[in-house]
């Protein structure tokens, strides 16, 4: 592993910047390429992960799989990562406090990573990222912001109980490598939307 990241990681894993180290059983860390050309980010660690420490081991992890295997690509291809890094109780949405306080985390791994693209799953990681909200209506889309480009789509959480979702994760997951393969080619990519002034 990088020797950065493996900092980071270390750090996680003794944090207890916010009040989530007091309920959690295991920090869950980043994992992954760290060559990759993506990042996913998705809201929090649930059960399996907080037992385990790694990020997204449990049903919407497989989830997560299925999709990339659609696209042809394999979890150990990417880096996965989360808002933040220890399990809210209950599975709570993370709160604004604790969304910051781990922010730093997040911006680090992708100062290292640099990808070229940022996956943003589901509603939480896009309004901590981007501000945004209403994920189900943005999803698919492509945008870009300060130099950085982030595809919004569905967590895949969301796709446990819902046949249509899987599908819709599917697509979108096989259109962001689409995106990849044209960015590695340096070919214009369409942006959807821009907040560069
Ligand atoms: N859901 C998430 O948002 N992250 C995980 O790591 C697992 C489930
Ligand atoms: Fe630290 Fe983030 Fe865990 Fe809070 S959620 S204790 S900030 S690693």
């Amino acid at each position: 592993m990088n020797q950065k990241l493996e900092i980071i990681k270390q750090n996680v894993i003794k944090c207890t910047k916010c009040n989530l180290s007091k309920t959690r059983t295991n920090s869950v860390p980043g994992k992954g390429n760290f060559h990759s050309n993506v990042i996913f980010v998705g809201e929090a660690p649930g059960k399996n992960e907080d037992k385990n420490g790694e990020p997204f081991i449990g049903i919407a992890g497989k989830k997560l799989s299925i999709a990339l295997e659609e696209a042809g690509i394999s979890r150990e291809e990417v880096y996965i990562t989360n808002i933040v890094k220890c399990r809210p109780p209950k599975n709570r949405v993370p709160t604004t406090i604790e969304r910051e306080t781990c922010k730093d985390y997040l911006k680090q791994e992708i100062a290292i990573i640099k990808p070229k693209i940022i996956c943003i799953l589901g509603n939480t990681a896009f309004n901590s990222i981007l501000g945004g909200s209403e994920i189900t209506k943005f999803r698919g889309k492509l945008v870009r912001k300060e130099e950085q480009l982030y595809f919004l789509t569905i967590h895949p959480a969301a796709t446990i109980y819902n046949q249509e979702l899987i599908t819709v994760l599917k697509k979108d997951i096989v259109k962001l490598f689409n995106l990849i393969t044209e960015l590695k080619n340096n070919k214009k990519v369409k942006i959807d939307i821009d907040y560069t002034p």
